[in-house]
């Protein structure tokens, strides 16, 4: 059988062997149902209680700032919608290249609450351009909240988060980060960087599906999107995903205690495949800043060919998996609103290639094989 080569580790990583092992007594023997108050329902209890002061520690944060939620999604979703139904939020400043978890939400809310959006502008590399959003900070009237994500999914692009923060303090308005792309790749440091609310989900960094977290400042008072049981200290009813949970934390920490190390080896992978690209293809370009970037991201962008526009199905064909340019959730052939706002209708065909610590370099040489000669083809 082919085998297949994984080079979309920004849709989603594999899990490790070592979380899956520490999620099965949770599946099998450790059954019980945290809300019991026999040792069964306690076991399970303690595991999430460990779990969340693992994760509390890691982000310099307590553990009743931490909720486990079923997504990324849901942790902006309990954000946002707190921000403006419980916090008084009349005006919330974002950016046009946030994922669709923000921006989809950000529109309900503008239709049912009449708010005041604001999107911060960007520059050329897709930065966002920082003096803009002190003025739109310095001219709020309402209570505002600022959400701008960590990482950008599809260009890799870094925020500088703790700016940011300062800015939202200086002018008192609320802080969410969407930080489903940084959370196992960074050390993060809730305090220091000024973040009041962060997003993050455990499969972007080789933990399970369906398992998100809420960081919430102890400050901030925001009512559950989901009512029912006392779950999450009355915060998101519903028996708890206890394998789930653990298995985040449990990627989590294989994530910290490794980050030098996964880190200096994802580096060295992507430049190799920049190094290769360059030296392959006359006309390529990047989107975004490819080299300040998420180490993990790499947008590149060929020249619109007959040849080019075989490249995804070419490289489905060849086992091997990475993202176009278009609308990521629909897999419609649309290019994606990111791509869009940095380059406009260019006629470019993109492809995101990116990687994990599993990446290898031989995975990149197939991959390199298979583009190269598509893009080359009829030159
Ligand atoms: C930046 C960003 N935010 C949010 C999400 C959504 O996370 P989840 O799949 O856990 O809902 C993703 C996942 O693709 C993402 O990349």
């Amino acid at each position: 059988m082919q085998q297949r080569v994984y080079l979309d580790n920004a849709a989603t990583t594999p899990m490790l062997p070592e979380v899956l092992e520490a999620m099965l007594p949770y599946m099998q023997d450790k059954f019980g149902n945290p809300s019991s108050i026999y040792s069964y329902g306690r076991e399970a209890k303690m595991a999430i209680e460990n779990a969340r002061k693992f994760v509390a520690k890691s982000f310099n944060a307590k553990p009743g700032e931490i909720f486990f939620t079923g997504s990324g999604t849901e942790s902006t979703n309990m954000a946002l919608y707190g921000a403006v139904i419980n916090l008084g939020v009349k005006h919330i400043i974002s950016s046009k290249i946030e994922h669709h978890a923000t921006l989809h939400t950000i529109e309900y809310l503008q239709k049912q609450y009449n708010l005041q959006v604001s999107y911060v502008p960007i520059n050329k590399q897709g930065h966002l351009q920082l003096d803009a959003l002190n003025e739109l900070l310095v001219n709020t009237k309402v209570p505002t909240l600022v959400t701008l994500m960590y990482a950008n999914n599809e260009i890799g692009n870094l925020l500088d988060i703790a700016k940011v923060g300062k800015m939202c303090k200086q002018y008192n308005a609320y802080f969410h980060t969407d930080a489903v792309q940084a959370v196992g790749h960074y050390t993060i440091d809730v305090q220091a960087l000024g973040i009041d609310m962060m997003s993050s989900t455990g499969h972007k960094f080789h933990g399970p599906k369906g398992t998100g977290v809420l960081y919430l400042n102890e400050n901030i008072k925001i009512n559950p999107l989901i009512w029912g049981g006392a779950q999450e200290r009355n915060m998101r009813a519903g028996t708890e995903n206890v394998y789930g949970i653990v298995g985040y934390a449990k990627a989590l920490e294989i994530a910290l205690n490794n980050l030098e190390k996964d880190t200096a080896y994802i580096r060295n992978l992507k430049s190799y495949c920049i190094e290769q690209l360059n030296k392959n293809i006359e006309l390529i370009s990047y989107t975004g800043d490819v080299n300040n970037g998420l180490y993990t991201i790499l947008n590149a962008a060929f020249a619109n060919t007959a040849a080019a526009s075989m490249l995804i199905y070419n490289l489905d064909i060849a086992g091997i998996c990475v993202s176009g340019g278009s609308a990521c959730s629909s897999g419609a052939n649309n290019i994606s609103h990111v791509i869009y706002e940095l380059r406009g209708t260019e006629d470019v065909i993109p492809i995101r290639i990116s990687f994990s610590k599993l990446s290898t370099e031989q995975d990149i040489d197939k991959a390199l094989e298979v583009i190269i000669k598509t893009v080359n083809k009829n030159k």
